[in-house]
């Protein structure tokens, strides 16, 4: 299937205020990601430290493929289709180790290397089998800051060469130093966009996460990188000052308001950003003057925070001031991730579509940090279905939560013709629907 599918009315139409509400909807725009996106795009499948000894695998599933990607190698990670070459047994589940891939069915051996170690009674095929004809068939593997992407079309483009406008602005923070700090998964009821959708504007905190203006500007602007998107706060007032929306900023000592920001944020959000301040807050009540000016306050915590980590001999990232302000607030790279990164911590989230069903996506949230090498968490991955469930969402994705299931009703109304997505504030939203046509057009 290379054209369009025919999805309506409003077949084909994205611009920068308007989204089509069949991309989130129509099976038949879902089975057109199945046959043009998800087999030709790279995807985030795992991280490094998903697999750090050689024999260590991780089975990724995306709709009807499943890819083994295996350490094979101390610096050499290697995928292939899960599928034996006998009569197609898929290999492996989940994750694990193994000194060699083994079907379970009739025990035939692959290599690390994908080549058939062991049939069992070979002899019986004669001269039929040959081993490039029963070896595991390959997916390229790309790996960049410590996440490894997969791709099933081994005539794509160098992995470098898909990130590269997101790749330039965020090389700088070196993600390979991050090690998971939690990982919670869980089945949504919403289309993969729509889940994705969650994250990738900031349009959204003055109502549905709005107990954060009291300390926060929410004022953002988003921007649009090749296929990828982003948006940053560059020209909202420092955290600690309210929100622009509730008035002008209060004169103000901005001390105890920066410190309930963080532990706001320490308490609702969980992710490792603010954990790494909250030591720096509570210097910043004791060391900085009443009556600092804002940007000097903001700069001390900074400063603390920094000075925390590397005490306890953390290393960080020799990042400039001009590229951290680069660097934004949070990235959708295209097609499954988005990123909110930092020089110390990255929450990031990934999205993809639960088989064949255009109303149910697998999410995963990761909260990464820069530990001390050495003293890296083994971090068990979570599940938790029950999208209320407060002892084990934070309550900020429980607040983003409540809106999914009554987005994904809504855009199938047959009143709802498309969203209508803010120009200045979404475009990494619209931006992000152009691309996934233009690409599955390609
Ligand atoms: S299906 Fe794998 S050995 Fe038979
Ligand atoms: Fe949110």
């Amino acid at each position: 299937m290379n054209s369009q599918p025919d999805i309506g009315d409003h077949m084909g139409e994205v611009r920068e205020d308007f989204v089509s509400a069949s991309d989130y909807c129509s099976k038949e725009f879902a089975e057109w990601e199945n046959e043009r996106l998800w087999p030709r795009v790279w995807q985030m499948a795992c991280r490094e430290e998903d697999v750090p000894e050689v024999g260590d695998f991780y089975t990724y599933d995306i709709v009807d493929d499943s890819i083994i990607i295996i350490r094979s190698a101390p610096g050499e990670i290697k995928a292939f289709h899960n599928a034996c070459a006998h009569r197609g047994r898929q290999l492996t589940e989940g994750c694990g180790h193994a000194s060699k891939l083994q079907c379970p069915f009739h025990g035939w051996q692959f290599g690390f290397d994908g080549k058939p170690l062991h049939v069992v009674d070979r002899e019986d095929w004669g001269d039929k089998l040959r081993d490039e004809d029963i070896s595991l068939i390959p997916v390229k593997v790309g790996i960049w800051g410590g996440w490894v992407y997969i791709n099933m079309d081994l005539d794509c483009e160098s992995l470098d060469d898909f990130l590269a406008p997101a790749k330039a602005i965020l090389d700088p923070l070196d993600m390979s130093g991050l090690r998971y700090h939690w990982v919670k998964s869980a089945i949504v009821p919403s289309n993969w966009k729509t889940v994705l959708g969650l994250f990738n504007e900031a349009y959204h905190l003055q109502q549905a996460h709005s107990q954060v203006l009291r300390f926060q500007d929410d004022v953002t602007e988003s921007h649009v990188h090749g296929r990828h998107g982003m948006f940053e706060s560059w020209d909202a007032l420092p955290p600690g000052i309210r929100s622009q929306r509730l008035g002008p900023p209060l004169e103000q000592d901005i001390r105890q308001s920066l410190h309930e920001y963080v532990m706001e944020y320490y308490e609702t959000l969980q992710c490792a950003h603010p954990i790494t301040m909250v030591d720096a807050v509570d210097r910043m009540m004791e060391e900085v003057p009443e009556g600092t000016p804002a940007e000097e306050v903001m700069a001390k915590v900074m400063q603390f925070t920094f000075e925390d980590a590397a005490g306890r001999g953390v290393e960080i990232p020799p990042i400039t001031p001009e590229e951290m302000h680069a660097v934004g607030s949070d990235w959708h790279l295209f097609a499954n991730q988005i990123l909110l990164p930092g020089p110390l911590t990255c929450l990031a989230y990934r999205a993809r579509p639960n088989g064949h069903d255009p109303d149910s996506a697998i999410f995963d949230v990761y909260s990464l940090l820069r530990y001390p090498p050495g003293q890296e968490p083994n971090v068990e991955p979570e599940r938790c279905d029950d999208l209320t469930d407060i002892s084990f969402w934070p309550l900020i994705l429980i607040q983003d939560f409540e809106n999914l299931a009554a987005l994904q009703r809504g855009l199938k109304s047959r009143g709802f013709r498309g969203a209508r997505t803010n120009p200045k504030q979404e475009s990494a939203v619209s931006n992000f629907h152009r691309a996934l046509r233009d690409f599955m057009r390609g």
